[in-house]
């Protein structure tokens, strides 16, 4: 579990995490009705900010909420926060309800300020285990609503279903929706099939994942075939290699799915390649001035 570091924001303040109260008429608590962004931190810097700032617009703009504040206030309050709790290497967690209504009405409240929180957990290095042997998954039917593409912070399909992966002693869920495999519980999906990287294309059906757009990009630079298409079930079962992405575990293999090897069995070498792209893309960003 990511324990929350001291300092977290809320509504215009900075104080302890176990100080911070919202009221139970909160829209966020009784009707989900709110969004949210988790964003890396490395040696101290946000990384790409932008990218997710846009991503919480469009999610904003998903749930017909207004934008609580514009780029540069939300970097300045984001960057206190990082330096609040030490700097370093944090997941940042941003979260945006519609408010404290006066009673419980699903109707949309008039005139009622937003309710904006933040806190900051520490962001570790994948563990070696799972660099070395990958991760166990299974194949679960995705649950969840049909405007995935939100992060919206009504994850109770996306909890039952890690539940599910993690009592069948597996890491992720990997959804399937009309035959096809989208993303997984708290990841996006890539494979490798006859030598290129195949990712479903963005769609209401998944989260446009800023590491996923990453992984694509560095594709692109090391001259890796790619391909955004849609993944039928029965393609992911025969993929050479399976990877999922995230923000706060960037790219780890799938080694063994609903109890077959992947592969040979460990992660495997196109993995091998993104995860040290990756890794020599945070040291060059980090060198560079900021
Ligand atoms: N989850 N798909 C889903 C359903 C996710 O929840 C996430 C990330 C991703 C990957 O997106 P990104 O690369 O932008 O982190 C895809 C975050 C980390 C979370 O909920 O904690």
């Amino acid at each position: 579990m990511a324990v929350s570091l001291p300092v977290a924001y809320l509504n215009g303040k900075f104080l302890p995490v176990a100080a911070a109260r919202i009221s139970p008429l909160d829209r966020g608590f009784l009707f989900a009705d709110g969004v949210y962004e988790v964003i890396p931190v490395y040696a101290g810097r946000l990384f790409r900010p932008a990218d997710h700032l846009r991503r919480l617009q469009s999610s904003l703009d998903g749930i017909r909420l207004q934008n609580p504040h514009d780029e540069a206030q939300w970097s300045m309050l984001l960057e206190r926060l990082v330096r609040e709790n030490g700097g370093g290497y944090q997941a940042l967690y941003l979260q945006v309800t519609r408010g404290t209504d006066t009673g419980r009405d699903h109707a949309f409240p008039q005139k009622t300020p937003p309710t904006v929180f933040a806190m900051a957990s520490a962001l570790d290095e994948l563990p070696a285990a799972i660099r070395e042997h990958g991760v166990r998954a299974i194949t679960l039917a995705d649950i969840r609503w049909h405007r995935c593409d939100i992060k919206s912070v009504a994850l109770l399909g996306h909890v039952l279903l890690r539940q599910t992966a993690l009592e069948q002693h597996a890491s992720e869920a990997i959804l399937l929706r009309d035959g096809h495999a989208t993303e997984g519980s708290a990841s996006n999906l890539f494979i490798v099939d006859a030598g290129v990287i195949v990712t479903p294309p963005k769609s209401t059906d998944l989260l446009p994942g800023i590491t996923r757009d990453l992984l694509l990009e560095l594709a692109v630079s090391h001259g890796l075939a790619y391909r955004e298409s849609r993944i039928p079930e029965t393609q992911l079962h025969r993929a050479q290699e399976i990877w999922l992405s995230s923000s706060t575990r960037e790219v780890y293999a799938v080694t063994e799915l609903d109890g077959r090897g992947i592969g040979d069995g460990k992660p495997g070498p196109l993995w091998r390649c993104m995860y040290d792209y990756v890794q020599q893309y945070k040291t060059a960003l980090l060198s560079a001035a900021p």
